[in-house]
């Protein structure tokens, strides 16, 4: 059989560096010469992107059961037209946000039932699912004061979840945490609240040991 890819998530808060360490990795594996396909959710495609000004712009009555589906049909695009494809091509796909974001938003945030999205995932996802979950951890306090901070995260206003309150964000948290203690050999937990290469260093080393147990091998230069 040809040699698939290697799918890497980046889980976590708001602030917590998922952006940030989502590009440093795609730029060390690159350098070290993986074809990497950094992508994102909701995002990735151009429908995705407009499901995303949706999703994150609108401050209007969205409950978790719509939101969950505009985010189904985003990842549904972004599963068939970016993430498969590329992992077919034996690529490293790194993705800023996956379908664990929905478990702790939708799910432990907004209280829809994590059996109900599960299933709908499942059908959505299929064989997609992460070789590794780098869930970055810390205190919504702490994420969201860097989300406030100059300049912000990509420099951007703040969004509908951002706004939520923090006992929302706390509940997200902790919905993460227990998304990897259910799966704890997929999922590695990362302290964000270190200094952004300290969290880095732990990021890149959790990369390369799951690229090398699949055997990924860097494609010549
Ligand atoms: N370990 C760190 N220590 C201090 N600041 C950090 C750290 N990691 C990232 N930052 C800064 O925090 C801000 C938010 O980071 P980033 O946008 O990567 O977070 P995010 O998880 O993608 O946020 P969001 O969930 O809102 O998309 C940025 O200004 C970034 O430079
Ligand atoms: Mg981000």
């Amino acid at each position: 059989m040809a040699q698939r890819g290697v799918l890497l998530s980046f889980e976590g808060g708001e602030g917590s560096g998922k952006t940030t360490h989502a590009r440093r990795l795609s730029e060390h594996l690159k350098e070290l010469g993986f074809a990497v396909k950094l992508t994102r959710e909701p995002g990735g495609t151009p429908l995705g992107e407009r499901i995303r000004e949706v999703l994150l712009g609108l401050d209007d009555e969205l409950g978790p059961l719509e939101e969950f589906l505009l985010f189904s049909t985003a990842r549904a695009q972004v599963v068939r037209t970016v993430i498969r494809p590329a992992l077919k091509a034996a690529s490293v796909v790194v993705v800023d946000r996956y379908y664990h974001s929905s478990y702790a938003y939708q799910g432990g945030g907004g209280g829809l039932s994590l059996e109900y999205m599960r299933s709908v995932t499942a059908g959505i996802v299929g064989d997609c699912v992460p070789d590794l979950v780098l869930l970055l951890d810390v205190a919504p306090e702490t994420g969201l004061s860097r989300c406030a901070g100059a300049g912000g995260k990509d420099g951007t206003a703040s969004d509908r979840f951002e706004r939520k309150d923090v006992e929302f964000h706390r509940k997200v948290r902790a919905a993460f945490l227990e998304c990897a203690r259910a799966e704890p050999k997929r999922f590695v937990v990362i302290d964000a609240s270190q200094s952004e290469d300290e969290v880095f260093a732990q990021v890149r080393d959790a990369a390369l040991v799951v690229l090398r147990a699949r055997g990924l091998q860097p494609t010549a230069k």
